[in-house]
């Protein structure tokens, strides 16, 4: 998507050195467009485990970078299947919730075991990498293909007044490849002039929302409005809200779904008062293996320095203020799990289903 009207992805090789990946730095938007070269597996374990790149879709395309870049270093070593598994464990040890992570490192190791020659890893390590780079980012095309007319039938409903969505986090093409999940559908709509008005929740304590989304919809022109992340439930009860659309880190076989700390609590009121709560997603984010979200789904807990100190532009400096008393209790939890039962549906790159077994199967031909 753009950005000052220049085109970006979020992940590349770099042109001049394929052996260099690089990205936007997260943490610094919106205040500072930097990009960064990652050279090895360590630079690639930072930039998940300290967010320079987040979202799940984006978190696996980087891991399966991470691991091109030690095949690299490793391609020759007679102990390269031990190195390689190594590798896995190590970036999969970087966050734990979403399932995109284990999917693309697992997949690049399946993909390399039964390889002897040192060119051929390299090669095919490359290739797998950039097939994960590119499928979620045709994914993520294909999902606001399908999320469309999920928006046009509301538009029509109210005889082409703005249609306003509610979305948390951000599950926007800065958390994918390209185009984004829960915001696909609304960059098709409102290129094809569509009206549309997002809610976008600040999204505590790390502010996606606000700072992430906030932008990226800024960028390409689509209406917003920033609202505190206890505001949804008043504009849903208040008919303000037409359709809440939001990412997903890991949808197990059933459809329960971990997201942002707080998507939870919008699909309760969405339920509530009857208004529809769909979860754009990758088939990359599904976790087969997994049948109850509640007990099975690993919640990340991130240092509690992200809530006791806020961050925030003073001049033309990033500056972090503490906001919080000293010696206070503090807890971090990043993500939460919403129930199948309070999903109207799932939006994938294969289509809507429902957040339930048979569908998810049937559309998925499991
Ligand atoms: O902690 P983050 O910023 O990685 O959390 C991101 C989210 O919860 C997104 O909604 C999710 O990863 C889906 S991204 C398409």
């Amino acid at each position: 998507m753009r950005i000052n009207n220049k085109h970006y992805q979020t992940i590349w090789l770099k042109p001049e050195d394929s052996a260099v990946v690089q990205i936007i730095d997260q943490r610094l938007l919106p205040f500072e467009f930097k990009i960064i070269d990652l050279k090895n597996i360590e630079d690639i374990f930072v930039a998940i485990k300290d967010m320079k790149v987040r979202g799940a879709p984006l978190i696996g395309a980087t891991a399966a970078l991470g691991m091109y870049l030690e095949v690299l270093k490793i391609a020759d070593s007679a102990d390269f299947v031990n190195l390689l598994r190594n590798a896995g464990e190590y970036l999969k040890s970087s966050r734990p919730t979403a399932v995109n992570l284990a999917f693309a490192v697992d997949n690049l190791i399946h993909s390399l075991i039964n390889i002897e020659q040192s060119e051929k890893r390299i090669l095919v390590a490359r290739d797998q990498a950039m097939l994960v780079v590119n499928n979620e980012k045709e994914y993520c095309r294909q999902i606001g293909e399908h999320g469309l007319p999920l928006i046009e039938e509301i538009s029509m409903k109210k005889n082409g007044l703005p249609v306003n969505i509610l979305t948390h986090c951000n599950a926007g093409w800065l958390a994918c490849i390209d185009y984004g999940t829960a915001t696909a559908p609304i960059y098709l709509a409102h290129d094809k002039g569509i009206k549309v008005h997002v809610w976008i929740d600040e999204t505590r304590p790390r502010n996606q929302g606000a700072r992430l989304t906030a932008f990226e919809l800024g960028q390409h022109g689509v209406p917003h409005t920033v609202i505190v992340d206890n505001a949804g439930g008043h504009l849903i009860q208040h008919d303000r809200v037409d359709i809440v659309l939001v990412g997903s880190d890991r949808t197990t076989a059933n459809g329960d779904v971990a997201n942002k700390i707080g998507t939870y609590l919008k699909a309760l009121a969405a339920h509530d008062n009857n208004i529809p709560f769909y979860v754009a997603l990758p088939s990359s984010s599904i976790d087969w293996n997994l049948t109850n979200g509640l007990t099975q789904i690993p919640i990340e807990e991130r240092s509690t320095d992200e809530v006791s100190y806020m961050e925030g532009k003073i001049g033309s400096r990033i500056e972090r203020v503490q906001i919080l008393p000293d010696n206070i209790h503090v807890a971090n939890y990043g993500f939460d799990v919403t129930p199948a039962r309070l999903i109207t549906g799932l939006i994938t790159e294969k289509g809507i289903c429902k957040a339930e077994a048979l569908s998810m199967k049937k559309l998925f031909k499991k």
